[in-house]
């Protein structure tokens, strides 16, 4: 069906330069990087940001949250659908795509206000131009369905030729994970799609193509199944396509095929363009509560808005009981699992920004409860233990062998799962910290509470209590810095131990105070009466790493007697580029280099703990023994110089780790096996870096405070933040900060 009045431009992008993350010129290799950099996600799925003409070769994929599937026994691995948005145009049987095919001009741009994902090509075909407009969101107020306007424009009439549709070849890692699959066609409406092969959950997309001229015919070959046009364009009157489409998965119970394709059928090109204001309308109210401005380079209001963007679009959706995999909805990398990085690096924007997302990842680690309890008793403990790589259940991800021997091509035995206990209490002292943030009881009493005090049982079955009970240890364990492993005493871990045994015991106290009778109900399962002495014993004893004479925290027992060899000495070392630094004959193992914040780490998370000078002396000797190999690094080291008013490499560690999925700097392959991605945890990082670095926000007897460090790069910031029910402004200059309440505010906790 053609649509005289598609005139295109429905969802042009913003001109304002703030608000955009632009490249101009194409660069082949740059391909792959810029699906990560431009991604467009909305909390169901994500697309990766790359152009119409691409496919599984150039790792285009639509990225679904929370389904997943294992093929054979290779990982378990997140499903991506059938891409929707396939449209290939051909000039004299020539493909127009900048990989193949002669151009003058190109330009990609995210438009962060609206979540828009624009390019605009032109080709050089035979004595003419062809200009190839396109323009795709991810639908914000309706998350199952996404739109592309897709524009063709001649500088004189030129007989073309479009191929539009969903694209039968999925990228998969370890795929295929749709089986059975079938393409169908109800009038306007096609679909393509199949079933996952582990838990047979149905994966279809829909789509239907809109156009303005042309001849139209359906087509449904191997690779596609869509439609083709073919039209002699001139200047006058370009060729419009517009593509309505949306996923389905087996767990939309309540949204079946059929209303779905109904939906699709209905569209015409004004009640599109009224959903694309719907979608911004939702994402204006997001803005509303989590942009920071700032008075200062341009690039970095920029950067801030691109990463506050990157965790907006990733937050899971109200209700699905479901968290932010490590590579956020970028792709299938690092098996689509959730880490610490959720718990350390984002719940704290969420939870100033957005709190009812914190509802549905607190939810997520409730219902991870029962796979953490059976991982404690998998290993000999009790209480919980949660998975390291955790994906939709709870349930670890983790490959006993995780990383591949460059060496000898074999598999080699890793002990992230094992051994890297701090996962727990990460997860037990979010918990307790939205309920404080939030003053919500609910979080206790509906799950939270269960979850801090297992989490505490299992620290104290973990444990290790000297004969004479003097002092209780943890032994062989691994701590952020992953390059150690099976350490004792990691000062982080036992630290986190002790913060999550005292959580527990405050978690007890205030519902024996303010909800007895939940607590009658439970105390029978934890059997309070031994558990309490047990707590408050182990809680006194934990043996914590104490500054030296020199004021340095030991990372663990025997770090400071490991080799002083520097980052290069130890680099010079490797025998081939890819080699892993840690583990048991790793380059980094034998000595003091690190590979991402740990000491400072917890200087970051008990910022009451030691002087400042102790935090200065532990900053300063760790920084130049840290290799920053994870994207969780820069930002703790960029926090704690923060607030130590070292404001110069403050500042410099923001730009680096907010430039990192704007960069793609970060490491993207290992071997064949593609690890890129984007990196959200570095996104919170950014912001926690700017709020409660720059801005110094912290709480103090419950108010809160800002003593702001700002670099001298930057003049003002202002930005809002939730709190105890209130929304608040946060208002920073060099001279100081005022926080003042924002009654206006009609977005709460529950929107
Ligand atoms: C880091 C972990 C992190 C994981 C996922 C690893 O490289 O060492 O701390 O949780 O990546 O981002």
């Amino acid at each position: 069906m053609t649509f005289d009045n598609l005139t295109g431009q429905l969802f042009w992008p913003t001109p304002l330069k703030d608000w955009r993350i632009e490249e101009h010129g194409f660069q082949p290799e740059a391909v792959i990087k810029n699906g990560n950099k431009f991604l467009t996600a909305n909390g169901y799925m994500g697309y990766r940001g790359t152009l119409e003409e691409n496919g599984a070769a150039e790792l285009a994929a639509v990225n679904l949250s929370g389904v997943y599937d294992q093929r054979g026994t290779a990982w378990r691995e997140p499903v991506n659908a059938p891409n929707p948005f396939h449209v290939v145009t051909r000039v004299a049987g020539q493909v127009l795509d900048p990989l193949q095919h002669p151009i003058s001009d190109h330009e990609q741009v995210l438009d962060m206000a609206a979540a828009v994902h624009h390019r605009r090509t032109t080709f050089s075909t035979g004595n003419t131009l062809v200009t190839i407009t396109a323009n795709r969101f991810l639908d914000m107020a309706q998350p199952q369905f996404m739109f592309l306007e897709y524009i063709v424009q001649v500088k004189q009439a030129t007989v073309i030729s479009v191929t539009a549709g969903i694209d039968k070849q999925i990228w998969d890692i370890n795929g295929p994970h749709l089986v059975d699959c079938q393409s169908w066609r109800e009038d306007s409406v096609f679909g393509y799609g199949g079933q996952t092969g582990e838990s047979q959950l149905a994966v279809t997309t829909l789509s239907r193509i809109l156009v303005n001229q042309g001849e139209c015919n359906d087509i449904d070959r191997p690779d596609q199944v869509g439609q083709t046009i073919a039209v002699t364009v001139t200047p006058e009157r370009p060729l419009c396509l517009l593509i309505a489409a949306a996923v389905t998965t087996g767990r939309e119970t309540d949204a079946p095929i059929a209303a779905l394709a109904d939906t699709l059928a209905s569209y015409t090109p004004e009640t599109i363009g009224q959903e694309y204001n719907r979608h911004c309308q939702k994402l204006a109210a997001l803005w509303h509560t989590s942009d920071i401005q700032i008075e200062g380079p341009q690039q970095d209001q920029v950067a801030l808005r691109y990463n506050i963007l990157a965790l907006m679009m990733i937050a899971p959706l109200a209700g699905s009981q479901l968290s932010i995999p490590a590579r956020g909805l970028s792709g299938q990398t690092y098996k689509g699992a959730v880490f610490w990085d959720t718990e350390l690096f984002m719940t704290p924007f969420f939870l100033a920004t957005q709190p009812a997302v914190v509802r549905d990842l607190v939810a997520y680690r409730l219902k991870g409860l029962i796979g953490a309890k059976k991982k404690a008793v998998e290993y000999g403990y009790t209480g919980a233990f949660y998975a390291w790589e955790s994906q939709e259940d709870g349930y670890d991800a983790t490959s006993d062998y995780n990383v591949t021997d460059v060496f000898t091509n074999r598999p080699m035995r890793t002990y992230f799962k094992d051994k890297q206990i701090h996962i727990s209490g990460d997860v037990a002292l979010a918990i307790w910290q939205a309920f404080q943030w939030l003053q919500d009881p609910a979080i206790l009493s509906q799950g939270g509470a269960e979850v801090i005090v297992e989490c505490a049982r299992f620290y104290v079955s973990y444990a290790t209590a000297r004969l004479d009970r003097s002092e209780v240890a943890f032994t062989d364990v691994i701590g952020p810095d992953e390059y150690h492993e099976r350490v004792s005493n990691n000062a982080f871990t036992n630290r986190v131990a002790l913060a999550t045994i005292e959580a527990a015991l405050a978690a007890i106290a205030y519902l024996r105070e303010n909800n007895a009778e939940y607590l009658a109900k439970i105390a029978q399962q934890w059997q309070l009466t031994d558990l309490l002495p047990l707590f408050t014993e182990t809680a006194a004893r934990i043996r914590l790493q104490t500054p030296n004479a020199a004021g340095v925290i030991s990372q663990f027992d025997g770090y400071l007697a490991l080799a002083d060899d520097s980052i290069d000495t130890v680099r010079s070392r490797l025998l081939k580029p890819k080699e892993y630094w840690g583990g048991a004959y790793g380059v980094a193992s034998q000595t003091q280099v690190i590979k991402q914040a740990d000491v400072v780490m917890m200087l970051a998370v008990f910022p009451n703990d030691f002087s400042s000078d102790i935090v200065r002396a532990n900053w300063q000797y760790y920084e130049p023994r840290t290799e920053h190999g994870s994207s969780l690094s820069y930002s703790m080291y960029g926090l704690i110089a923060a607030q130590l008013g070292m404001t110069a490499p403050a500042y410099d560690f923001f730009q680096k780790t907010a430039a990192i999925d704007l960069t793609g700097e970060s490491k993207q392959w290992a071997g064949t096996i593609y690890i890129g991605g984007t990196h959200p945890a570095a996104s919170g990082g950014t912001w926690r870096l700017a709020v409660e670095g720059f801005a110094g926000l912290h709480v103090e007897n419950d108010q809160l405070v800002a003593t702001p460090h700002l670099p001298s790069q930057w003049q003002k910031m202002a930005f809002r933040t939730y709190y105890q029910g209130h929304w608040y402004r946060v208002n920073v200059t060099a001279a100081g900060a005022v926080v003042s309440i924002a009654d206006d505010e009609k977005i709460g906790v529950d929107d």
